[in-house]
C-alpha cells in the first residue's frame, strides 16, 4: 500500500520542492521551520547504518531511532531470513525521517553502497582492528549482525574489512542496539570532524527533504497540497 510519504514525494516530484514549501510554510511556526533547517544542516549522508537479519523488533526500532538521532538519514536492512520490523512506540516517530532500504542479499546491499563510493565495514566481536581507527576519509557504512549468530559469512566476505568495538570485561559481545549506538556515535563524530561540517546534504536533496519534512510535520498535509495543486 502506498504510504503518505510516497504520496508527498509524488507531489514534490510533480510541483517542485520550493512550491511545496511555499504552500505549507503558513501552517508552520517560525520555530518549527528553524528546527527543520537546523536538522537538515546536520544531516550526514556519508555515514550509513546497515543491519542484517535483525530478529528483535525492539532492537530494530532502537537502531532506527539511534541512526536518526545521530543525524544519519539512511538505514539498510539485509533480510536473508528475518524481516526487519520495528516495534511501534519504540521508534518514537524517528522512522519518518529515515529512509530504509531493504535487501535480500548482503552482496547486493554492499555492492550498491560500493557503487556510491562507500567503504563498508563488518562489526565482529573480538575483531582486533578497532572502530576507533577505521578510515573515515570516504563515505562509510557499518554493518551489524543478528542478535544470536552475528553477520553471515556472505556479509563479512562482501565488506571491505572487519572492526571491533573494544571490550574489557568478561562479556563476549554487546547487545546489538548498544553496539549500533557506540559505533555510529564514534564514526559519525569522526566523519563530521573529517569533513569539517555537521552535515553534507547536497543542495538539491536538502530542498527535496525540506519539502517532505514540512509536509510530514503537518497533519493532513496531503489534502492541503491536493487543494493547493488541483489536478486539472
Ligand atoms: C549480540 S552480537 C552477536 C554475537 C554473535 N555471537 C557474534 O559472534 O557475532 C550482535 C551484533 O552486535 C555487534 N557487536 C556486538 N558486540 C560487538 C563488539 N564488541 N565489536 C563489534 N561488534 C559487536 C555485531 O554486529 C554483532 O553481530
Amino acid at each position: 500500500m502506498p504510504s503518505v510519504r510516497d504520496a508527498i514525494d509524488r507531489l514534490i516530484e510533480a510541483h517542485g520542492p520550493d512550491a511545496i514549501c511555499a504552500a505549507l510554510e503558513p501552517m508552520l511556526t517560525p520555530e518549527r521551520i528553524a528546527r527543520i533547517d537546523a536538522v537538515l544542516a546536520a544531516r550526514l549522508t556519508s555515514v550509513v547504518t546497515v543491519v542484517e537479519d535483525t530478529y528483535d523488533p525492539h532492537n530494530a526500532a532502537a537502531t532506527i531511532r539511534t541512526t536518526e538521532a545521530f543525524g544519519l538519514g539512511e538505514l539498510h536492512a539485509i533480510e536473508p531470513n528475518q524481516r526487519f520490523a520495528a516495534a511501534k512506540g519504540v521508534t518514537r516517530g524517528s522512522h519518518k525521517w529515515v529512509d530504509i532500504h531493504r535487501w535480500k542479499r548482503a552482496e547486493d546491499a554492499v555492492g550498491a553502497l560500493h557503487t556510491r563510493g562507500f567503504k563498508v565495514y563488518a562489526t565482529l566481536p573480538g575483531a582486533p582492528f578497532s572502530i576507533e581507527n577505521v578510515d573515515v576519509s570516504t563515505p562509510i557504512a557499518i554493518a551489524f549482525g543478528n542478535e544470536h549468530s552475528g553477520l553471515t559469512p556472505e556479509a563479512v566476505q562482501a565488506c571491505d574489512g572487519a572492526v571491533g568495538v573494544p571490550m574489557f570485561g568478561f562479556s563476549e559481545s554487546f547487545n546489538l542496539s548498544v553496539t549500533v549506538a557506540l559505533a555510529m556515535s564514534r564514526v559519525a563524530a569522526r566523519r563530521r570532524a573529517q569533513i569539517g561540517a555537521p552535515g553534507d546534504l547536497p543542495e538539491a536533496e536538502r530542498r527535496r527533504l525540506r519539502a517532505r519534512w514540512f509536509a510530514l510535520k503537518i497533519r493532513g498535509a496531503e489534502g492541503v497540497l491536493e487543494r493547493a495543486f488541483p489536478v486539472s
